[in-house]
């Protein structure tokens, strides 16, 4: 049996092109992958009737259906507003002592104050509270300006230092050194006072006449022992907590040039209900009083 050339019966016709004697078949496309292609097409131009999808100058196509999906992300979160609409205003409306023991706003600030938080806060201070050098942690139990739940509460409300919120919390450090209130001699007298105070390594005889030096020019907002005044925000030099380093060079800038920490009001920004969840949250850190 001699074996059939497989070209002429079952080869389709050829297109008639041919180069250096190469042809091209006439092979038509299968049937099913012609229909899925027309399918294709069809869904197409109907899909972009029926939703959003030719850029205008200025939009887009709106599409038959009236599709949104920013109205539709709206509406959920409008949905979640009209949830927790009556525990805001029970929250807004609550005394701040009473938030700690109600079960209801406790649950509601824990959540809520934490979500806050981590927006609009931790940016500054750190996203679990910890703080940074100039942003106090605000999980220990040292406070600038106090850590009862009324303090944190107008801390936030207004902030510190800020140009924006007449009520802000307000103090100012001297410049010692930079507006020549103090000699370099007493700067270098007084931080070794500090140092002293806050347990670490000094020259004795140095820290002895920074006593002087301390009573007379830092006492005032500092302390007579060093332990600092919340209503005027300054810290305490005793403890090991240190906003801006107790180091000795650290120490001897912010004499010199001081420090000026500025935090942003939050009133207006935030809703009342917010702010209190928030405060209720920083409160429960550890370090609420
Ligand atoms: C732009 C930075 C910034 C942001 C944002 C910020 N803070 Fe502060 N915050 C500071 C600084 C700086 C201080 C310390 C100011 C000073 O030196 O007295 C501070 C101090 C505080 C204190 C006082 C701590 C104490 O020891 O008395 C509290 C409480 C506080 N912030 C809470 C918050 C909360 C809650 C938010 C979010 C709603 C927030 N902060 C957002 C910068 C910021
Ligand atoms: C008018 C009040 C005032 C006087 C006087 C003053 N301080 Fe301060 N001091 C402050 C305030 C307020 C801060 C906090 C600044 C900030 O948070 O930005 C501060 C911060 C400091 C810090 C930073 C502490 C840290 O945790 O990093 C040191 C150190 C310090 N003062 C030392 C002194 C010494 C030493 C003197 C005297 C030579 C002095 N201060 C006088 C108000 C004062």
């Amino acid at each position: 049996m001699s074996k059939r050339p497989v070209t002429t019966k079952v080869d389709p016709e050829t297109t008639g092109h041919s180069w250096d004697g190469i042809q091209e078949f006439n092979n038509p496309l299968p049937r099913w992958w012609l229909w899925t292609f027309y399918l294709c097409i069809i869904w197409g131009v109907a899909y972009t009737i029926a939703y959003p999808a030719w850029p205008l100058i200025s939009g887009a196509t709106q599409g038959v259906l009236g599709q949104d999906t920013r109205a539709d992300v709206a509406a959920e979160i409008q949905r979640y507003e009209d949830a927790n609409a009556p525990v805001e205003a029970k929250l807004a409306a609550a005394d701040l002592t009473a938030i700690a023991s109600d079960p209801e706003l406790v649950n509601y600030t824990q959540n809520a104050g934490g979500a806050i938080f981590r927006t609009w806060c931790a940016q500054c201070h750190g996203s679990g509270a910890a703080g940074a050098v100039g942003y106090p942690n605000l999980l220990d139990n040292d406070w600038l300006w106090g850590g009862t739940i009324e303090d944190i509460h107008t801390t936030i409300s207004h902030g510190i230092r800020n140009t924006t919120d007449a009520d802000a919390r307000y103090s100012e450090m001297p410049k010692f050194g930079a507006d020549g209130l103090l000699e370099p001699a007493q700067i270098d007298q007084v931080v070794n006072y500090v140092l002293q105070i806050s347990g670490q390594e000094h020259d004795a005889a140095l820290a002895g006449e920074g006593a002087v030096v301390f009573t007379d020019n830092c006492a005032a907002c500092h302390m007579e022992d060093g332990t600092g005044d919340r209503a005027q925000g300054a810290p305490n030099l005793t403890d090991a907590i240190w906003l801006y380093g107790g180091d000795k060079a650290t120490l001897t800038e912010t004499v010199t040039n001081a420090r000026f920490g500025v935090m942003p009001s939050w009133t207006g920004r935030l809703s009342e209900a917010d702010i209190r969840a928030v405060a209720s949250w920083v409160h429960s850190r550890g370090g609420g009083e």
